[in-house]
């Protein structure tokens, strides 16, 4: 939610009750979120992380972007060169095609919050480490925690296999709802697979279509 929302809010308080503030728990949990400065506050103490190698390898580190209260949360691997370079997520070829997959569900990067699983970018782009899971994790969650979204949605087999604990392929998770901490969660292709592979596009829309069916009832 953004500020204005907050100001009509609190405009509307005023008109009903004057310049009191009553608040009770129904009150507060139907308040407009805005985690913006707890959102901006967390990434800034974990910036200059170097918790694991990749600390020292990497140009910029790659926290995350787009609304801090978003009601849907993006969740890739891990940032690759042009995220390095850049220090924001999925701004290279994959991110283009994101960019479009959001697009064709009515959606563009400031309606959603994208992340990664790792902060830094493991050297020519092999997969991330056990070590380095470990060590990522915990702000993932922490950020997770802080957007409280409605719906998680794994951006591939290593995003979804980290944050859900399995061991399970892509095409087993997909198409169902899983449950994270209380949050919808669905897995569809990395769009980096989607460039390599354009046949599962047609199945990365279907993915995506039950994406707009969920976010639309959130
Ligand atoms: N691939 C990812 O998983 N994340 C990025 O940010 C870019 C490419």
């Amino acid at each position: 939610m953004k500020k204005n929302d907050i100001y009509k809010y609190l405009n509307l308080y005023r008109d009903l009750y004057g310049d009191n503030i009553y608040l009770d728990s129904n009150v507060s949990e139907n308040m407009p979120r805005d985690n913006s400065n707890k959102l901006d506050e967390y990434l800034n103490s974990i910036k200059d992380c170097l918790e694991c190698p990749l600390g020292k390898t990497r140009k910029n580190i790659v926290l995350g972007m787009g609304d801090p209260n978003a009601d849907i949360v993006f969740v890739g691997e891990a940032p690759g060169k042009q995220e390095d370079l850049q220090g924001l997520p999925f701004v290279g070829r994959s991110g283009k095609l994101l960019d479009k997959m959001l697009f064709s569900i009515n959606l563009s990067r400031d309606d959603v919050y994208i992340l990664n699983v790792l902060k830094c970018r493991p050297p020519d782009n092999r997969d991330p480490s056990k070590i380095e899971i470990e060590k990522c994790e915990p702000y993932l969650k922490k950020q997770l925690k802080i957007i409280k979204p409605k719906l998680i949605v794994a951006l591939g087999r290593i995003s979804a296999m980290t944050i859900l604990r399995t061991k399970e392929s892509l095409t087993n998770m997909r198409n169902q709802i899983f449950d994270y901490e209380g949050i919808d969660f669905l897995v569809t292709y990395h769009p980096a697979a989607l460039l390599r592979n354009p046949n599962f596009k047609k199945y990365a829309w279907e993915d995506f279509k039950l994406i707009r069916d969920k976010y639309s009832n959130v």
